[in-house]
C-alpha cells in the first residue's frame, strides 16, 4: 500500500480503515496462531527446539498487540474521531496526549519480529515438517507484514499528521 494516498484523507476515514483492515485481521490471526504455534510446539518441539523459542516471541507479541489495539480502540481513535468532525484545540490537545502517551509506552514488537524472523529462517518450515508446520510459518510471516504495514500507517501518517498540527 502506498503511503502517500492518506496524506490529504480524513482523518475518521484513516481511523476506520486501521480498524477494518488491520486490526479485525490482527485479531484473528493472533488467535489462530496462538493455537498453531502451540500445537507445532507439542508436536515437532523433539526435532526443532526452535519452536519453544517462536512459542514465546509469538505470545509476547501477542500481549503487545492486544494491548495496542485496546489503548488505540478505547482511548486515541475516539477522540481523533470526535476531532476529525469537531476540529476544535481542546480535542486536538487531547488526542495529541494520548498519542504521546502511546508513544511513550512503545514496546518491543519490531525486535521481537525481527527476531521471529530470524529463528525461523525468514519463515521457511523445514522439509521434515508437516501442513500444520508449513500453514504457522506462512501466517506468521503475513503477520509480520500486517504488523509493519500498520505501525507505518499509523505512526508515519496519522499520529505524524495529527501531532504535526500543533506546531504549525
Ligand atoms: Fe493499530
Amino acid at each position: 500500500m502506498e503511503g502517500n494516498i492518506w496524506l490529504n484523507q480524513p482523518y475518521g476515514d484513516i481511523v476506520d480503515y486501521i480498524i477494518k483492515n488491520y486490526h479485525k485481521k490482527l485479531s484473528d490471526q493472533l488467535k489462530d496462531l496462538s493455537k498453531l504455534t502451540t500445537t507445532i510446539m507439542r508436536v515437532h518441539g523433539l526435532e526443532h527446539e526452535e519452536l519453544f523459542e517462536v512459542h514465546r516471541l509469538f505470545h509476547t507479541i501477542q500481549i503487545n498487540m492486544v494491548q495496542h489495539v485496546i489503548r488505540q480502540e478505547t482511548r486515541i481513535f475516539p477522540l481523533i474521531k470526535r476531532y476529525s468532525i469537531r476540529p476544535i484545540d481542546e480535542l486536538l490537545d487531547k488526542a495529541i496526549k494520548e498519542i504521546n502517551i502511546y508513544k511513550e509506552k512503545e514496546d518491543n514488537t519490531e525486535e521481537l519480529l525481527s527476531k521471529l524472523k530470524t529463528i525461523t529462517n525468514n519463515y521457511t518450515a523445514p522439509q521434515d515438517g508437516c501442513m500444520t508446520y508449513d500453514r504457522t510459518y506462512e501466517l506468521l510471516k503475513e503477520l509480520h507484514e500486517n504488523i509493519m504495514e500498520h505501525l507505518k500507517l499509523e505512526d508515519e501518517i496519522l499520529f505524524k499528521r495529527i501531532l504535526e498540527e500543533k506546531v504549525q
